[in-house]
């Protein structure tokens, strides 16, 4: 004959059972505190340096942030190498002009589009000066094409 389970035994093994059901909860809470809710996301910041490591007649491409920039006379631009098409890098050709290769639109050296599917022009990136002197690029930032940083 089974031994009969008696009120006592049974307020007992539920006490344990909450016990630790409210440990085993309070651990895992604790454990997700160590993973951050919110993930940083990648700086649209593009350090491009003091304005004299871009003289005029330079150009500088940086590709981790998929941007032009050029420097002519006293002003300074950049130009965001993403295809406005459906993402693809454009390559620069060696005249100064740029090609999707993807499916193959064209821009022009100001980033104005005249050929293939491309719906418009190459976006043309804020540039600002810091405190310090050191130019930096937004790539979250456009601004109307032919917008420059003036050394003036
Ligand atoms: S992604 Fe550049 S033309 Fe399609």
């Amino acid at each position: 004959m089974e031994p009969k389970l008696t009120r006592r035994d049974f307020s007992e093994k539920l006490a344990f059972g909450s016990f630790w059901t409210a440990v085993g909860a309070s651990v895992a809470g604790m454990l997700r505190l160590l993973k951050p809710a919110v993930m940083p996301e990648a700086s649209t910041r593009v350090k491009l340096g003091h304005p004299d490591e871009s003289p005029p007649g330079t150009e500088r491409y940086f590709p981790e942030h998929n941007l032009f920039v050029f420097s002519e006379g006293a002003g300074i631009h950049a130009i965001s190498a993403i295809c406005p098409h459906l993402g693809c890098i454009v390559k620069q050709l060696p005249e100064g002009r740029f090609e999707c290769p993807c499916h193959g639109s064209r821009f022009n050296a100001a980033g104005e589009v005249f050929a293939g599917p491309a719906p418009s022009g190459l976006p043309w990136i804020e540039i600002r000066r810091a405190p310090n002197g050191v130019l930096y690029a937004d790539t979250a930032v456009t601004v109307p094409a032919g917008t420059q940083w003036s050394r003036a």
